[in-house]
């Protein structure tokens, strides 16, 4: 067992604390991590106003890059010194969605088996089984992904969550590819994902929404072809016009991708696809809200899908390396994410930061 400085929320509202916290010797199937970088996001403030759970206290922050300081005793596939990207999905490989073979949905991933405990051994709760606005914190191997060294951890650590949910919900749920049409509508940190990510699948148009224009701006440095402040005019027209300048006959984009989380935007999202296209919901609504009323003639009328995409409906292993990559070659612009780097100290002043929309990412380094 060793001790360790980390950020914990005690209680329901509290601002975040400082503490010394107890990280037990990794298990069998466990890794020690010494975090180099962690990002601020969304989540981690929803564990903090109780919106998750009330497992109080938790141990916040999950966005992390770091080295493997030890291993447990079985262990093989990770070992001490090498670069990890931590992740929420390490496949259980025995569930269901397992055993059919889609991986991206296990129902049961991997977290440590052991606790981590404040001082005087009361259990913490880790973010999304991570915990890493520490210095070192206790995880599952699975939930360790190697990648290459050299890439900037304030950077690539981004991918362990809202940087990988909005990539995934344009290639993977969304399955955007060349010859295609994208709308994003919300351009925080996973919209403007999402559109980095149709950019990078050769999409085109690529369409970004939002009702600030600063987000705008930053959707067109990351790849946006046009932009529609939705504050102005009204979304849906707007993309359907976009479309059908580039593909004739067009009626809207193939992929609309909702990055808000609300049912308006849900809604306009619906109604701003071209026939047979597809609405990618990635934005997390809160448990009040209910999908808007649309005739469901217009459900049927208009073919194509409505999903919903989860952590981007990633599989670490394979997406990870990958996009760590295409970051290496200069080809998706991960250290545009990084709006500023911050002392583990400043992680409740970051909330109010992100509250406000300050921020794409603050990233607390080590
Ligand atoms: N129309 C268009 N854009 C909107 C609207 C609207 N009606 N309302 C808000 N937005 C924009 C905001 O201006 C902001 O740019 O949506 C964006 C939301 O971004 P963030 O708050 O930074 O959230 P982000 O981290 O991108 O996450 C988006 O996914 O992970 C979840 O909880 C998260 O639901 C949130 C969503
Ligand atoms: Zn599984
Ligand atoms: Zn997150």
């Amino acid at each position: 067992m060793q001790q360790v400085k980390a950020v914990v929320a005690r209680s329901k509202d509290a601002p975040v604390e400082l503490v010394t916290i107890n990280v037990p010797d990794p298990g069998p199937g466990e890794a020690v991590v010494k975090i180099q970088t962690c990002g601020v996001c969304h989540t981690d403030l929803h564990y903090k106003q109780g919106g998750i759970n009330d497992e109080f206290p938790f141990l916040l922050g999950h966005e992390a890059a770091g080295v493997v300081e030890a291993v447990g005793p079985d262990v093989t596939g990770v070992a001490p010194g090498d670069f990890v990207v931590l992740n929420w999905r390490a496949v259980c490989g025995e569930c269901r969605a397992c055993k059919r073979g889609d991986l991206q949905y296990c129902f049961n991933t991997h977290n440590a088996t052991q606790r981590m405990t404040l001082e005087d051994g009361t259990e913490l709760t880790p973010a999304l089984g991570i915990g890493a606005f520490a210095e070192k914190t206790l995880v599952a191997v699975g939930q360790c992904t190697k990648v290459d060294p050299d890439a900037r951890a304030a950077a690539v650590g981004l991918l362990g969550c809202g940087v990988m949910a909005g990539i995934g919900a344009a290639i993977n749920t969304g399955a955007l590819t060349r010859g295609r049409s994208a709308a994003v509508i919300g351009c925080g940190g996973v919209g403007v994902a999402a559109v980095a990510g149709a950019a990078l699948a050769g999409a085109s148009p690529v369409i970004a929404v939002d009702i600030d224009a600063k987000k705008l701006e930053k959707a067109r440095e990351l790849g946006a072809t046009h932009v529609v402040d939705s504050s102005q005019e009204d979304p849906v027209e707007a993309i359907k016009r976009i479309c059908a300048e580039t593909y004739e006959g067009a009626e809207g984009a193939d992929v609309v991708i909702e990055a808000v989380g609300r049912p308006e935007t849900w809604k306009q999202a619906f109604y701003a696809r071209d026939l047979a296209g597809v609405l990618v919901l990635v934005g997390v609504p809160t448990p009040d809200m209910t999908v808007p009323e649309i005739p469901l003639i217009d459900v049927f009328g208009r073919g194509g899908a409505l999903k919903s995409s989860w952590y981007g409906d990633c599989l670490p292993s394979r997406d990870f390396p990958m996009l760590v990559d295409l970051y290496r070659q200069g080809r998706l612009d991960l250290d545009a994410f990084v709006t500023e780097e911050v002392g583990l100290d400043d992680v409740e002043a970051s909330f109010e930061r992100m509250h406000h929309g300050d921020v794409l990412r603050s990233v607390v380094v080590l």
